[in-house]
């Protein structure tokens, strides 16, 4: 279990996924993750869960509060241990907990074990422009924009471009030693 100050992040047990997909039928949630187009059925998502757990590059959490409540997934892709990097994607599929912190303690934790623990050299993401929340959030735990794919996702009848974010080892160290 990975400990951060507002939520725990833990290895998915079977409930969970049936909570991802009601999560994840709510197009609120789905308008910030260009994966999911349509609702997910419960088989699509557990099938999508066991193909991922046999690729060693990806690896997907629960994020449950203090309580024990699951509020969303955060996940890792395209694990590389020459280079020692790695994308991070997160959903908190629970709006009543968007906006609170959740987000940025649930990346900061993951973010300090795999530098720390794991010793990754960068952590690279890829956000909607339109999803202010999440580039503040991730501002917020240290990524840095590095670039955009210009007019790369098309929603509400108009082309977005899709922002390229990353921290470097390095970078979160001197973040953390300036608190
Ligand atoms: C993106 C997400 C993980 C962020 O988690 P969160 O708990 O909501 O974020 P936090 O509360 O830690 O940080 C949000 C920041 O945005 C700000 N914010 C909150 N609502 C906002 C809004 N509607 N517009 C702009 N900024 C907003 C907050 O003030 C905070 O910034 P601050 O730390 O500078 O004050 C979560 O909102 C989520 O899962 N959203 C739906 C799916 C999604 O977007 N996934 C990411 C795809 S790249």
């Amino acid at each position: 279990m990975i400990q951060g100050e507002l939520v725990d992040i833990v290895a998915y047990r079977p409930e969970y996924i049936d909570l991802a997909v009601e999560m994840l039928s709510d197009p609120e949630v789905r308008r910030y993750l260009p994966s999911f187009i349509w609702p997910p059925g419960a088989s699509e998502v557990r099938d999508w869960f066991q193909r991922m757990e046999g690729d060693p590059r990806t690896r997907n959490f629960a994020i449950l509060d203090k309580s024990g409540q699951f509020i969303g997934n955060i996940g890792l892709r395209n694990l590389n241990w020459q280079s020692r990097t790695v994308d991070l994607v997160i959903f908190i599929g629970d709006r009543r907990f968007w906006g609170n912190g959740y987000g940025r303690d649930a990346i900061c934790a993951v973010l300090d074990h795999l530098f720390a623990n794991l010793n990754l050299h960068r952590v690279g993401l890829q956000v909607l422009e339109y999803n202010e929340r999440a580039i503040r959030c991730y501002q917020a735990c240290g990524f840095v924009v590095e670039g955009r794919s210009r007019q790369a996702h098309y929603a509400n009848g108009r082309y977005w471009d899709l922002i390229q974010m990353g921290i470097l080892k390095d970078e979160w160290y001197a973040r953390r030693d300036m608190a």
